[in-house]
């Protein structure tokens, strides 16, 4: 596992683009997971500028999202649908037939969620898969309890989660019980993991991650099984860490 902690968040996306945009280059037809809320902003933003500047080309670039609320029409502004256009897609000549990201208004949710895992199968699997926290450590919407080995699935949010999404949607109360998500196993199929953590809000469920025992009540702690994570933290998001995870930095993995 590469830890890096950075100063702060705008340090931490730099770093991020870096990364995805190495990945873009080297592969122009590479297949990127995508995470939605607050904390890839930075870097969503800085692959726009990219693009604008002419450093980057996504028309060969394929991508899955992690998840989608349950009962959001595309269109609804508090989608993940929407919030992935809004913020990224619709500014990048990404071609639309290479995006997916789960519908929430399918009528056999099962039968969806086969067929997504499907797609991404037949795309080769996910290259570089980004990633937030959640202060619970969830992973997607892979809340305590999930089966580290759960595919793409129906779950039900946790209050703390739709908690945090309040800020979303005005009041919890407004906030989708439901959502479809990659599973555990879905996520830890992608090739490389991009782990980002910005905030004090955030530091106990890094540091669950990191330093605490691999348990389903964090989803998060599974990444200390991938071979390839990559763990970007700002410093408020690293401070509960106990162990200086710098000590045993190594030079970033190359893209295979
Ligand atoms: C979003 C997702 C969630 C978020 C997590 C952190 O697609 O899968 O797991 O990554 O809830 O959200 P933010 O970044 O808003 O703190």
């Amino acid at each position: 596992m590469l830890v890096e902690i950075f100063p702060d968040y705008e340090t931490l996306s730099e770093r991020a683009y870096e990364i995805v945009a190495t990945l873009i280059r080297r592969k122009p037809n590479c297949v990127l997971g995508f995470a939605t809320g607050s904390t890839p902003l930075g870097l969503y933003r800085r692959l726009v500028e990219g693009y604008r500047r002419g450093e980057l080309d996504f028309s060969k670039v394929v991508t899955f999202n992690l998840d989608e609320y349950v009962g959001l029409p595309p269109s609804h502004p508090q989608s993940y649908h929407h919030f992935m256009w809004e913020n990224l897609f619709q500014h990048i000549n990404i071609n639309p037939s290479n995006v997916h990201l789960p519908n929430g208004m399918v009528d056999d949710i099962e039968v969806h969620c086969d067929w997504y895992e499907e797609q991404i199968r037949r795309a080769g699997g996910i290259d570089l898969q980004i990633l937030g926290i959640g202060p619970n450590g969830h992973l997607a919407f892979n809340e305590p309890g999930s089966s580290l080995g759960s595919r793409t699935r129906i779950k039900t949010l946790s209050q703390a989660t739709r908690r945090a999404n309040a800020r979303f949607f005005g009041s919890e109360e407004a906030v989708p019980r439901h959502a479809i998500t990659m599973g555990i196993g879905t996520i830890m199929e992608a090739r490389r993991l991009l782990l980002l953590a910005s905030g004090r809000a955030k530091a106990r469920a890094v540091r669950a991650m990191l330093e605490g025992p691999i348990s389903a009540m964090v989803s998060a702690t599974i990444v200390q099984l991938h071979r390839y994570a990559h763990v970007l933290l700002d410093a408020e998001a690293a401070s509960e860490l106990a162990y200086n995870h710098h000590d045993g930095i190594s030079e970033p993995f190359d893209v295979h």
